[in-house]
């Protein structure tokens, strides 16, 4: 029997985690795209191991990654690729670190985020369930905030352009749920609410490649991903915030009341 899509591209993120594992605490060559944006030499080669392995994909699929994205964004027939989403951990060794992969084909959408160092495999595709390690996985059923954790991330430095406003948001989140949570990979991020162990998530200026993948995952699980109005998040929103449905009027009421 032909090997389904998701198969074919679950076979290659593992096997691409094999180079980030391997390379996991060791001290590998660092640029810098910006004061604390990083890039190191194995978000490249992952990036680079991965685009050469899907050249054998049937189908014309534009494949748009981050560290050879070209500005270019085509809505249909895409593959969207984070090699290492949390860069800033992988060098630190701080194990929260993901390969994200999505595509998007007309009707049908996958989504794979793949954590080589925790060996936790996120999977989903459209209408199937999500699921962890092939096991299926569902949103948390908390529908009080003040017994919600919630994560959240920060933009870089250089992107933040009202420091106020965002230690506002903290500030409103930290006072009305049970705490707070900034690991450092939005697509984990988004996987973790989809399993069930965030109750929601918000974060700004994030790049479709950060979260093509996770935004599929949160919608199998049964959760939901949307823009600060309320409306299902697309890729020029500024603003995402997942949640498991049923804190979402309340957390959406917290997001805006700044
Ligand atoms: C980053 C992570 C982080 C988020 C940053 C992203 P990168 O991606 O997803 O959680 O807060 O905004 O840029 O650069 O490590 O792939
Ligand atoms: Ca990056
Ligand atoms: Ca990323
Ligand atoms: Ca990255």
């Amino acid at each position: 029997m032909e090997k389904s899509v998701i198969n074919f591209l679950k076979e290659i993120v593992i096997e691409a985690g094999k180079i980030i594992k391997e390379n996991f605490n060791k001290s590998n060559t660092v640029h810098y795209k910006g004061k604390i944006d990083l890039v190191t030499e194995i978000d490249i080669k992952v990036e680079e191991f991965i685009k050469k392995r899907l050249e054998t994909i049937e189908g014309d699929f534009n494949i748009v990654a981050e560290e050879s994205f070209d500005g270019n964004l085509p809505d249909d027939k895409v593959i969207l690729l984070d090699p290492i989403d949390g860069t800033t951990n992988f060098v630190h060794g701080f194990p929260f670190v993901a390969i994200s992969l999505a595509l998007i084909d007309k009707d049908y959408e996958c989504g794979i985020v793949y954590n080589p160092i925790l060996d936790e495999i996120f999977t989903a595709e459209s209408g199937k369930g999500a699921y962890l390690n092939g096991e299926r996985i569902f949103v948390s059923k908390t529908d009080n905030l003040e017994k919600s954790l919630i994560a959240t991330g920060f933009p870089y430095s250089s992107v933040v352009e009202n420091i106020d406003k965002l230690l506002k948001l903290l500030s409103n989140v930290l006072k009305n749920t049970r705490g707070i949570r900034r690991a450092g990979s939005a697509a984990l991020d988004l996987c973790y609410v989809a399993k069930g162990v965030f109750d929601g998530y918000y974060e700004s200026n994030l790049k479709p490649w950060d979260v093509a993948a996770g935004k599929i995952v949160v919608k199998e699980a049964g959760g939901e991903v949307l823009n600060i109005e309320g409306e299902s998040y697309t890729f020029s929103d500024k603003f995402i915030i997942a949640t498991n449905k049923f804190i979402t009027k309340d957390l959406l009421r917290l997001l805006n009341g700044v």
